[in-house]
């Protein structure tokens, strides 16, 4: 079922951090992604301060290649980008662009700030850094489950919102749903994606997730979230690694 989505958000690298935990599951995360509408991923893995952001990003070069290898003996093409979810906080202190990875080609960054607490001021800082970044399932952050105004503030600074399939059917806890779809109907959100980890949550959440989106939302505005605006941020494309 190819709906041209672009998913800019998910754990598919195999045999790294909280993601997919082997290539095979990789292939059926992918398969189940395709059998979704999906045509692109990026792969995200956690990029944290200490890491060696040149390392993780030819490691995760070397995984794609392996993934693009492993389906193609199953006859299948799906093309993945490298990536990152960088995480950002103020207090850390990060002042060089390097350590952001980007999504693909682009030059736009997931971004994942502190979960707890106020977050305008890892946001002042992040905007500092003059970067263009997508905040990272933003329906998530307490301070915004708490008031979903402040998704607004995010906007008129100049950042993009990504919401996760998870959240709208209560993967986090009814609050952050409910918050989920205030943020959708409010048409606050950039980008909606998978932030997947493995196989269940690939064939349970972004199914069930996929279908209440479909129930919220007229089909243009699926459109909007899942394909022509991820499409637009990586819009230089598929490269092979
Ligand atoms: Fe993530």
């Amino acid at each position: 079922m190819n709906k041209g989505f672009t998913d800019l958000h998910s754990h598919i690298l195999y045999e790294t951090d909280d993601g997919s935990g082997s290539i095979e599951e990789t292939v059926k995360m992918i398969k189940v992604l395709a059998d979704s509408g999906f045509t692109a991923s990026c792969a995200t893995p956690h990029n944290i301060p200490g890491n060696d952001n040149g390392v993780l990003l030819s490691m995760s070069r070397e995984k794609i290649r392996n993934i693009g290898e492993a389906l193609a003996k199953q006859h299948l093409e799906y093309p993945v980008n490298t990536g990152a979810e960088n995480y950002f906080d103020a207090s850390l202190n990060i002042k060089s662009p390097d350590y952001f990875i980007p999504l693909g080609n682009s030059e736009t960054f997931l971004v994942e700030i502190p979960f707890i607490g106020e977050i305008s001021h890892h946001i002042d800082a992040l905007h500092k850094t003059g970067l263009r970044c997508i905040i990272a399932h933003v329906e998530r952050y307490m301070d915004i489950v708490q008031n979903t105004g402040k998704a607004v503030t995010l906007k008129q600074a100049g950042f993009m919102l990504q919401m996760n399939f998870g959240s709208l059917i209560g993967v986090y806890g009814s609050d952050i749903m409910k918050a989920a779809h205030v943020l959708l109907k409010n048409d606050l959100i950039d980008v909606i994606a998978t932030d997947i980890h493995d196989i269940h949550h690939a064939e349970v959440i972004l199914k069930k997730g996929m279908k209440r989106l479909e129930t919220l939302v007229p089909p243009e505005k699926v459109t909007r979230v899942l394909r022509d605006t991820p499409s637009s941020i990586l819009n230089s494309g598929y490269t092979t690694p």
